[in-house]
């Protein structure tokens, strides 16, 4: 059986963070891109802000949209993880709407998503949340609104965007990024994902801070 070098099989990309995290080199690192915070950061926050944006509270109720995990982990270029960071998401809901008292639609706001989430980074710098796919809104690709905080370190803000959608070449924010590869850093790739619940998809995103 013929042999592959690391090499070969980075540059073939069947070798990936995902399958193998420890290999991935620090040169292979890309520091994910910073961006703006937006003008829809809660100005009220849900009383529920927990890591599940479907559900609100206890009421069972579901958001409208599609169930989307998002998991990853927090490191620096090394591949050395940040555990006990807090990380924040902010989104509009289905209908494109904020939860935001600024947003001119809010009284369309479906007011079963939580629309923000916190969480904390696990001891191997883990994080996930369970939310809905994001949609487009006028003027904006979808995306997730991100936050990074822990103590001691500057506040890291940014967007997430959904890889190879095909409004993003038109979006301001996205194409401001500059080039594809701080624009890949900066976008999750959404795959089916019917093994944990009917209908949902799920993606890995990495965030690598300077
Ligand atoms: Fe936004």
């Amino acid at each position: 059986m013929k042999k592959y070098s690391r090499r070969s099989l980075v540059s073939a990309g069947l070798v990936s963070g995902i399958l193998m995290p420890g290999l991935v080199s620090a040169a292979t690192r890309v520091i994910t891109p910073s961006g703006t915070e937006g003008p829809f950061y809660p100005d009220q926050l849900p009383l529920d802000t927990d890591n599940d944006l479907v559900k609100l509270g206890a009421d069972g109720k579901s958001a409208a949209g599609q169930v989307f995990h998002l998991m990853g982990r927090v490191m620096n270029k090394a591949g050395k993880p940040y555990p006990g960071f807090i990380l924040e998401i902010w989104q509009c809901d289905a209908n494109g709407v904020y939860l935001h008292s600024g947003d001119a639609r809010r009284s369309r706001y479906d007011e079963n998503f939580q629309g923000f989430g916190t969480t904390i980074t696990s001891k191997n710098g883990e994080y996930r949340f369970r939310t809905i796919t994001p949609v487009s809104y006028p003027g904006r690709t979808p995306h997730i609104h991100y936050k990074i905080k822990a103590p001691n370190r500057r506040e890291f803000t940014s967007q997430l965007y959904l890889a190879g959608h095909p409004q993003n070449d038109r979006d301001f924010l996205y194409r401001r990024l500059g080039n594809s590869s701080a624009q890949k850093a900066a976008s999750v790739a959404l795959i089916p994902a019917v093994e944990l619940e009917k209908g949902a998809v799920k993606g890995t995103f990495d965030i690598v801070l300077s």
